[in-house]
């Protein structure tokens, strides 16, 4: 079982430069199969999850290559529209080939989709969005006879017994969508599908994120007719062409976002290259707050101690984001004095609490409210051995390792995988002694 151990204790000091975004190159792949022509995707992360995505391009039908930080990707000989395999209920982002298998060719067939244990995440959202655009499902148990398997490319693929999404959607239309709540993925399934449907589609109390615009600027490109009318609503014309394009993934801000808080965890200076600025504005804010200075050439400087924070409240963009949520409370364990923070978008995102309770941080945690006491003056964190709960749940041990006194191992590296191209290489680049263990 592959573990992290890390000699924790001092300060960082180093320059890093961020990988491309994560949670764009995801959509942005399973956009490339509308459409014939080949994509060329540069800064693509070399992570587990595009990895995976690969793999489900490949299992289509489509040409999906890798050189260094470029994908390519064919879709001119996609005919099959089943999704099954590991890689599908590994990664939630499975799900985003919903949409944009009913915009080429109407149907698909895909397992529920996986990801992180971080709560319920179910996906009524997306086929609802997907329905009012002309979908029809039904739910399907996995069984080697069933008639998606005899007609799809599924002959060889062993059965699970699972239950399965089966869709499809001979004429896809435009629609009014209106989302009870800004949902990230349905978002992007609702504009994948939308491209693609006969006349306009208008999706009100949309998700923002800047991957939401990362995806839209790549269709763009492509052909597509796509404005934000006003802030939370975006309009999409349907076309029956998209043509082949290069695009380049913008650096991923969560990344970024977790290196910045890891320097004011440790202390010390960094130099980030690729700091996407404009996109961080909420955690900059409260970094600011907390003592770091972060100039404009992507230096941070963090004077210990930190200053504790009163609340940070995570919310859908252009708020405090959910996936930063662990690292700063990784933060605020050292700092000096209380802080509290509000998880407002997934129910189960503390269970990184608990990991770094064992390494002596004090927090509590009741329902969607953590309160941390800060160990500056007080107490320090220790090295000792735990285990990621999830993406960036890992990524915060790394960054709390890195500060404890002592050794730390983080079993769970595979999670790390998923989203971090080689967090080793990013530390020590930073000054630290961490080493991956096999
Ligand atoms: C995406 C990001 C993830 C980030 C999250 C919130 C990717 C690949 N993943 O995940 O890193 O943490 O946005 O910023 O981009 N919900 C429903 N019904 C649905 C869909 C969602 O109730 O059909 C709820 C979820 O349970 C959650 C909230 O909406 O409470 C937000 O989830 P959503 O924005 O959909 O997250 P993801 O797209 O899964």
């Amino acid at each position: 079982m592959a573990y992290l151990e890390i000699a924790g204790g001092r300060p960082l000091y180093g320059e890093i430069t961020v990988q491309g975004s994560k949670n764009a190159a995801l959509p942005i792949l399973a956009a490339c199969i509308l459409g014939e022509g080949p994509c060329e995707i540069e800064n693509c992360p070399q992570i587990q999850d595009v990895e995976d995505t690969l793999s489900i391009l490949r299992m289509l039908g489509c040409r999906a290559e890798r050189s260094g930080h470029t994908v390519f990707v064919d879709a001119a000989r996609l005919e099959r529209y089943s999704i099954y395999g590991a890689e599908a209920i590994r990664i939630r982002s499975s799900i985003l080939f919903l949409g944009a298998l009913l915009g080429r060719i109407g149907k698909a067939v895909l397992p529920y989709p996986g990801g992180c244990a971080i709560g319920s995440r179910p996906i009524d959202l997306h086929l609802k969005a997907l329905e009012t655009l002309g979908a029809q499902f039904s739910a399907q148990q996995d069984t080697c006879f069933s008639d998606s398997r005899a007609e799809t490319n599924e002959r060889e693929a062993p059965f699970t017994g699972q239950c399965r999404i089966c869709a499809r959607a001979p004429e896809l239309h435009g629609g009014s969508i209106f989302f009870a709540m800004p949902s990230v993925g349905a978002t992007e399934n609702a504009i994948l599908a939308a491209v693609c449907a006969d006349g306009t589609t208008v999706i009100e109390n949309a998700a923002m994120e800047p991957e939401i615009a990362e995806l839209c600027d790549f269709l763009k490109l492509r052909g597509a007719t796509i404005s934000w009318e006003e802030e939370r609503t975006i309009r999409v014309t349907g076309t029956k062409r998209l043509s082949p394009v290069r695009y380049r993934l913008h650096a991923d801000r969560i990344v970024a976002g977790n290196y910045l808080l890891a320097a004011a965890t440790c202390g010390g200076c960094v130099r980030m290259r690729n700091l996407p600025f404009g996109l961080l504005d909420a955690p900059l804010a409260i970094l600011r707050a907390m003592g770091m200075t972060i100039e404009e050439d992507g230096t941070v400087r963090a004077g210990l101690p930190l200053t504790a924070v009163e609340e940070v409240t995570t919310a859908p963009y252009p708020g405090f984001p959910t996936d930063l949520q662990s690292p700063m409370m990784a933060a605020l364990c050292v700092a000096r004095g209380n802080s509290r923070i509000r998880e407002t978008v997934f129910e189960n995102r503390f269970l990184t609490a608990r990991q770094l309770q064992k390494m002596g941080a004090r927090i509590e945690t009741e329902k969607n409210l953590a309160r941390i006491e800060g160990l500056w003056g007080n107490g320090q964190l220790c090295g000792t051995s735990v285990t990621a709960p999830d993406l960036r749940g890992g990524a915060a041990l790394v960054q709390a390792a890195s500060a404890a006194a002592g050794r730390t191992r983080i079993y769970g590296y595979e999670y790390i995988a998923r989203g971090y191209e080689d967090i080793c290489r990013d530390y020590r680049n930073m000054g630290a002694e961490i080493y991956l263990r096999e």
